[in-house]
């Protein structure tokens, strides 16, 4: 039967117990992680947030209903212990942070009973991670899924102090709205008031923001969920959290000058690590011809090397035809990897095919200096020797090439270079490696919609000395748009936004929206651009990603307490779900269940 707390108050957390209180009178409150009785004495691991105690009822030295109470207990029971602290008489646990003493118990309380949990509740859970998400309440409870949701508050923490230090206001910014413009699907929510009408969740606060500087609050953030409906990874969630800022009267310089020493503060204080600042920057055209990736890890080299002009009159048709084709030649050199057998270079073409490349070209550097290679036969020697020389080859090296548009080669080579890295154990994670990306492609064509769209967002700044190029050449015109990056990871981006209407108004014409349909969706901003805007600029992180880097977990739903599934979908609530007819009515919506029963039959 489950006790009250009546008359009792916890002294302590489990780990606030410590040799400091030897002899002291104490009353923990927690879970029993495991409970033994070993002949006369029964030994109970509590567990709270803070971590796990030993508490001991001994037989003979306590009334022996205690003692047999005491014997009922069960993992996972919450139970009030009240007790006497005594240096620890068996073993010192050097693993424990209050392995050096027990709570001798002289007074129990079972505060709740517990049935015998679908798993056991430890560290590093081996259970199958749908069972642990249905019952996510008891995944919660382990302590390695605790110590992350406390490092992920304590983050917030340090945000907020930090960005009120600096002169930024938290405001709140609303959830049920319009459409807002990153790119993704929306998340509709209909009107029961305005039958036929719906809100959008928001995708990011953007232009709630910039209208918060029009409004002259001059420093805004928020801690903020955003919504995306697109397909998820291994590091995106449908809804996820942003760091959210937006600042006014500042150009790139200044956004970067403050969120790295925001990021200074947090792994500091956070992890103890010292960022090193300024953090280096590359612009992006840099980054893509050297690592192939506009977020690229710097932590290891294997970096790109363009040998276009190398093989340009060379024999290999696939060379030759993909520079005819406006494309180039690319290749990476796999330091002492020329022994890689014949099954794993395969495998390595295989894997750059699922980034559009039509294979991967290979020549292995023997220790004896012959070359093993799929297009030697296609090549005189001497063409091969300019090669080799031009990537840098020695013996024992393993080069590796992709000749194609230069976009399927980037992708290609620069997903190949994660992956061979990750396979030779070059990604060390010990070492933080940021970098700001700049200077990004204001534009990008795209082929599905015939037409360019914004590579950030409509309302982002191009660089001054290309503004010229709008009209002419809008592909070269290079934006006033930020990236950081850490360990090949995008945590954040943002921009410098238009400020001025004419800028805006050629922004809208080359991506193909009429004024009307400038007006339509975005119209209210654009009104409010009317009336005084200071320029501005923000950015926002997201905070999954950044928690995830802190705490070392490759799983974004280690730190989302209530996370979704891979289908969009909770394990625990069952949503999302069907409704009762009676709500569907009064939102005017009916369902379409040839629809329905369609999209059941493509899952
Ligand atoms: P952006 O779209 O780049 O910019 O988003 C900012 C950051 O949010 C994170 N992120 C995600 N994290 C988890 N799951 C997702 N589905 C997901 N999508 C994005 C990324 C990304 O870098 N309004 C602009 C910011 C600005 O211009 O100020 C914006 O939302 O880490
Ligand atoms: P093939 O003559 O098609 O057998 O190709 C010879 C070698 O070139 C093989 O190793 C292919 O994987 C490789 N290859 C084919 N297409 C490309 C490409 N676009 N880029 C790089 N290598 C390629």
């Amino acid at each position: 039967m489950a006790e009250s707390m009546m008359g009792l108050k916890r002294s302590h957390r489990c780990t606030e117990v410590s040799t400091a209180n030897i002899g002291q009178e104490v009353t923990v409150m927690g879970w029993v992680a495991k409970s033994r009785n070993k002949g006369g004495i029964i030994f109970v691991d509590l567990r709270d947030r803070s971590g796990i105690l030993q508490v001991i009822f001994e037989d003979g030295k306590i009334a022996p209903e205690l003692f047999e109470k005491a014997a009922k207990l069960r993992s996972e029971f919450v139970i009030a212990v009240t007790g006497r602290v005594e240096a620890r008489q068996g073993a010192v646990n050097e693993n424990l942070a209050t392995g050096a003493i027990e709570v001798r118990a002289d007074g129990l309380r079972i505060l709740s009973e517990s049935e015998t949990p679908p798993f056991h509740i430890e560290e590093n859970s081996k259970t199958k991670e749908e069972l642990r998400l249905k019952y996510r309440y008891l995944d919660l409870r382990r302590p390695d899924l605790q110590r992350i949701l406390m490092l992920r508050s304590r983050v917030a923490g340090i945000v907020r102090q930090f960005l009120a230090e600096e002169g930024f206001l938290e405001i709140e910014t609303p959830m049920l709205t319009k459409s807002t413009p990153e790119g993704a699907r929306d998340y509709l929510v209909p009107s029961r008031v305005h039958p036929g009408n719906f809100y959008a969740l928001p995708q990011s606060p953007q232009l709630f923001k910039q209208l918060l500087m029009v409004a002259g609050y001059d420093r805004y953030y928020q801690i903020v969920k955003c919504f995306r409906d697109e397909d998820l990874r291994a590091d995106r969630q449908p809804e996820f959290t942003q760091i959210d800022m937006e600042l006014s009267f500042v150009d790139v310089d200044e956004v970067i000058d403050v969120n790295e020493r925001l990021l200074a503060r947090l792994f500091k204080e956070i992890l103890g690590i010292e960022i090193h600042l300024p953090i280096q920057r590359m612009t992006w055209q840099e980054a893509m011809d050297r690592f192939g990736s506009d977020k690229p890890d710097t932590r290891f080299g294997m970096e790109l090397c363009d040998v276009t002009e190398v093989v340009k009159n060379c024999g290999f048709g696939v060379f030759t035809g993909a520079i005819a084709n406006g494309g180039s030649v690319r290749g990476i050199n796999v330091k002492g990897q020329g022994g890689m057998p014949r099954k794993k270079i395969d495998a390595l073409t295989a894997f750059v095919k699922d980034y559009g490349a039509k294979g991967l070209a290979y020549a292995a550097i023997q220790q004896d200096g012959t070359v093993k290679s799929s297009f030697a036969k296609f090549m005189s020697p001497e063409d091969m020797d300019a090669l080799i020389r031009a990537m840098d080859g020695a013996a024992g090296d393993l080069l590796l090439f992709a000749a194609d548009k230069n976009k399927v080669v980037y992708d290609s080579l620069g997903a190949l270079r994660v992956e061979l890295a990750q396979q030779l154990g070059l990604r060390d994670t010990d070492t933080y490696n940021f970098l700001w990306i700049t200077e990004f492609p204001l534009l990008e064509w795209s082929d599905e919609q015939g037409r360019y769209t914004a590579m950030h967002h409509p309302f982002t700044m191009p660089m001054e000395e290309d503004i010229k190029y709008l009209d002419s050449d809008p592909g070269r015109v290079r934006a006033k748009a930020y990236d950081i990056v850490l360990n090949g990871t995008e945590l954040g981006g943002g921009s410098v936004r238009i400020h001025q209407n004419h800028i805006q108004e050629k922004m809208f014409e080359v991506l193909g929206f009429s004024k009307e349909e400038a007006y339509e969706r975005f119209g209210f901003l654009l009104n409010a651009f009317k009336y005084g805007v200071p320029p501005h600029a923000g950015l926002a992180y997201g905070m999954d990603r950044l928690i995830m880097h802190m705490a070392h977990t490759e799983n974004i739903r280690d730190v989302i307490a209530f996370p979704k599934v891979k289908d969009a979908s909770c394990l625990m609530t069952d949503a999302p779900n069907v409704v009762d007819q009676k709500q569907l009515d009064e939102l005017g919506i009916s369902i379409n269940a040839d629809a329905v029963s369609k999209a059941a039959e493509q899952e």
